[in-house]
């Protein structure tokens, strides 16, 4: 297992299987034992969240307590890193105390400084660039509701952004067909598309870019989008909802084009009545409360591989 989670790139194939499989192993009631023993006991995780956040910093807090660990919430502005301290020296810092650090930072640039100093993992809570823990709970839940992952195909409408720069890399490499459909210069970053369709031809599965939402949701198994204003994209907020608006919104007109038991997703929050209508979230098709919930089992199967990778659930 790579040592730091900062993006799908840290991620082989074989490693994301994995994380899913013991998500899948925590996730079931008949392990529930498995799940609360003291796995990672005596463990501490640090928690550096510079921007908000719901689903991320509560799953991996419950994630580590549940498995007898500890968290520590370190918010910015409670570090010395808020009056000039650098992100190399924190780094060095809570490497001396701690055995993981999460952050949920704006620019990407200042996890990747934080990783290069750390002596223990840290992994992305979200960054400008990537999601990468979003995704393989996305990617479990895919699982579970279509059994396969291989030969599928997924419809990313909306803003080609973090999360959707980590499903390309999460789908191409589960060999799952991925189709992105943004409005002209709100694409996915040109380089994480190149690694994406290369890792498509390995996994004979194919990447579509375009900027029509009907041929990316046409015969998809999967739909999902993400809002429209990131985190920090607030002063962008009237433009966006104008180029974004009617066609990028996912609605019962655009998924009539979707397979009939298309599952919607969305990795919250949501806003409703902009990049996805209530009758399709709150709809029979969409799986987003699920998707929420696989979090959690993703984030403690993470938190095993990268803190105590000798473990072995089959053996419980
Ligand atoms: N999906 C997600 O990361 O949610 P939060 O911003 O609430 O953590
Ligand atoms: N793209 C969103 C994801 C939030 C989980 C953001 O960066 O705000």
């Amino acid at each position: 297992m790579n040592k730091h989670v900062l993006s799908i790139c840290d991620l082989p194939r074989e490693q994301i299987v994995s994380v899913i499989d013991i998500a899948n192993y925590l996730k079931n009631p008949l392990n529930t034992h498995v799940s609360k023993t003291q796995i990672l006991r005596g463990k501490i995780l640090g928690m550096i969240f510079q921007k908000p956040s719901t689903r991320t910093r509560i799953s991996f807090e419950t994630a580590i307590l549940q498995l007898g660990g500890n968290a520590i919430n370190l918010s910015f502005n409670d570090l010395q890193m808020s009056r000039g301290e650098s992100i190399e020296d924190t780094a060095r810092t809570l490497s001396l105390y701690l055995d993981c650090i999460v952050a949920r930072v704006y620019a990407h640039g200042d996890l990747e400084k934080l990783s290069l100093c750390s002596k223990i993992p840290v992994i992305n809570g979200l960054s400008d660039l990537f999601h990468p823990c979003q995704i393989l709970s996305d990617l479990m839940t895919i699982y579970e509701y279509k059994k396969k992952l291989h030969g599928i195909t997924l419809a990313f409408i909306g803003d080609g952004n973090n999360v959707c720069n980590d499903l390309l890399l999460g789908c191409s490499k589960l060999g799952i067909n991925i189709k992105v459909s943004t409005p002209p210069g709100f694409e996915p970053l040109k380089w994480v598309v190149n690694i994406a369709i290369n890792e498509s031809k390995k996994n004979d599965s194919y990447v579509l870019i375009t900027n029509d939402p009907v041929e990316a949701v046409k015969d998809a198994d999967i739909v999902t989008t993400d809002t429209f204003i990131s985190i920090g994209k607030e002063d962008e907020k009237e433009k966006r909802d104008t180029l974004f608006l009617p066609l990028y919104q996912v609605n019962e007109k655009l998924v009539k084009h979707a397979k009939k038991d298309f599952i919607f997703m969305h990795c919250l929050p949501a806003k409703r009545g902009k990049e996805v209508t209530a009758e399709i979230i709150d709809g029979p098709n969409s799986v987003v409360w699920t998707e929420a919930e696989n979090r959690l089992h993703v984030q403690k199967a993470l938190l095993i591989k990268l803190l105590n990778p000798e473990f072995d659930y089959k053996i419980y």
